[in-house]
């Protein structure tokens, strides 16, 4: 499964890089907002210092809603990298554009997805990565990861080959839980990411070790 950092924060971006095991960058307008980002030129640097950090996917979201201004937008954001992935909601235009990026060769991320039929509408138009909003979905008392699989049953079944990328990851629990339900990618905060380190035993092995160490030094 890949792992990639759901921020536009770059201080994450690079504490989770340095690990060694990240895989990609998410980004969304209210991430890219939260960081204080503004203007069309300051969000295209923005990117573009992402894909000079990072080597993998960085989605970039597209803010026009019509056909063309999704095509338009997402042309330009393609152009800043190659790793760009330009990412598109899942509303009915979303669709057309999706198809349009696909036979074009420009890698997309299908996202505010919250249904298998939206699911399977994202991979009938060539997503390259659909998302799940699981921790969303949690919010409104409903079961996220249980989608997570539905879609991955449904995406063996048919042979697609768009990857499933679990968003709105809220815990480590979550990242895993993702993995286990057939999940290609996690996108996750840092904070879930370096969840996954702990252990109490591991804490307290570690400390025996140390100290045991010592007899031998
Ligand atoms: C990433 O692609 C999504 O935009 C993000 O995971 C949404 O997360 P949130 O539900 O915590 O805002």
């Amino acid at each position: 499964m890949k792992f990639f950092i759901d921020t536009a924060d770059l201080s994450q971006i690079k504490e989770a890089n340095e690990l060694g095991i990240l895989d990609g960058v998410t980004t969304n307008p209210s991430l890219m907002a939260k960081v204080g980002i503004k203007g069309t030129e300051a969000v295209m640097q923005h990117y573009k210092t992402i894909c000079e950090m990072v080597d993998g996917d960085i989605s970039a979201e597209v803010i026009s809603t019509d056909f063309d201004g999704i095509v338009e937008e997402g042309k330009k954001l393609a152009a800043i990298h190659p790793n760009i992935v330009v990412k598109v909601p899942m509303i009915k235009d979303g669709i057309k554009a999706l198809k349009w990026f696909s036979d074009n060769g420009i890698k997309t991320n299908c996202t505010l997805v919250f249904s298998a039929g939206q699911a399977i509408l994202a991979a009938k138009a060539g997503a390259t990565y659909v998302s799940p909003f699981i921790g969303r979905i949690d919010d409104s008392c409903w079961d996220g990861m249980e989608l997570i699989s539905q879609i991955a049953n449904i995406y063996s079944l048919q042979g697609f080959e768009t990857e499933i990328l679990a968003a709105s990851i809220r815990t480590p629990l979550h990242i895993v839980q993702a993995a286990e339900a057939g999940a290609h990618v996690c996108t996750c905060p840092l904070s879930s990411i370096t969840g996954l380190l702990k252990h109490p035993l591991t804490d307290i092995g570690l400390a025996q070790f140390l100290e045991d160490a010592k007899k031998f030094q």
